[in-house]
């Protein structure tokens, strides 16, 4: 097992966010920010090594890594997957990037991997939490106006996202898009039907865009893995894991490219990374295309 620093793992990107503490800030936050309830992007925050958090996401963050203690190198190698998949998609020509279930801010965001090999990418943010809203536009700022924005609203319903007025302010549905979702579909339960949302996603988007994906998984120990996923019952959404085969089918009317669907995702073009090594990963990464001839 290799040994990887605790906080966000930055391949070379090691610039910081320098907002305040969310505790410090509290008084001042909009009262539609729920500080009671352990939220998944605050959870999700705090395991990152961010500060954007409270107690109870802490508490709750704490009891899911006592389940499951090599938790937080997973989402490290989520973070790299995501960076090195938009860099992919982005160095075969896509310059529209729909990222659904963006997170709060952190190191190596999609627009900042897009915008190292195509600065003219633009790139929709769309998240269910407000507190993700209240950092984004802080975020936007300092992308530059028109190349990306941010919009809340909810993967489970997917017209909402696909007529939103700032998705539409930056997405081109005539023209091949990176479709994210990336650590997000865990968070839709099996009777919300999660690839039934793929597959309308998908139908939304013209031949030759990509879907980048990736999901929690407990096949290294399903055991230990339902442990820690119960962490999750009284959060802002539950979580799902799922079995590498589910997971594939996400990508049905793509097909994948290489390397397929991995724990460690690492296409061509992309350099080693002391994460690449790293053993008991909780989840899958692939990018799919979509051929044409499928609408
Ligand atoms: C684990 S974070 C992933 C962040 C980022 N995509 C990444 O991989 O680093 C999951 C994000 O999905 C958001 N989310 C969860 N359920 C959602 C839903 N139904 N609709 C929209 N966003 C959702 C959460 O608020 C959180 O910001």
């Amino acid at each position: 097992m290799t040994s990887i620093p605790a906080g966000n793992a930055g391949d070379g990107d090691e610039k910081a966010w320098r907002l305040p503490r969310l505790d410090e800030v509290e008084s001042r936050l909009p009262a539609r920010i729920d500080t009671s309830i352990p939220h998944t992007a605050r959870i999700y925050d705090y395991l990152l090594g961010g500060k954007n958090n409270f107690a109870v996401d802490r508490a709750t963050a704490d009891a899911i890594v006592a389940a499951i203690p090599d938790l937080p190198v997973t989402l490290q190698l989520n973070r790299l997957f995501l960076r090195r998949a938009v860099r992919y998609a982005a160095r075969r020509g896509i310059r529209q990037f729909l990222d659904i279930g963006t997170g709060i801010p952190t190191a190596g965001n999609t627009h900042e991997a897009a915008h190292e090999i195509a600065p003219d990418a633009r790139v929709a943010y769309v998240d269910n939490d407000p507190i993700v809203l209240v950092h984004g536009r802080a975020l936007m700022t300092d992308a530059g106006p028109g190349r990306i924005t941010f919009t809340q609203a909810d993967l489970r319903a997917p017209e909402d996202i696909l007529s939103a007025p700032e998705v539409l302010e930056v997405i081109d549905f005539g023209e091949p898009v990176a479709l994210m979702l990336v650590a997000i579909l865990h968070f839709i339960r099996d009777d919300e039907k999660p690839h039934e949302i793929v597959a309308r996603l998908r139908d939304a988007l013209p031949a030759g865009s990509m879907l980048l994906l990736s999901h929690a998984s407990f096949d290294a120990n399903p055991n230990q893995g339902r442990k820690g996923a119960d962490g999750w019952k009284n959060a802002s959404a539950e979580m799902t894991m799922r079995r590498y085969d589910d997971i594939l089918a996400m990508f049905a009317g793509f097909d994948l490219v290489e390397p397929g669907l991995r724990t460690h995702w690492n296409p061509d073009a992309e350099p080693d990374h002391p994460l690449d090594t790293v053993e008991n990963v909780w989840g899958y990464g692939a990018v799919g295309i979509k051929p044409r001839g499928v609408s």
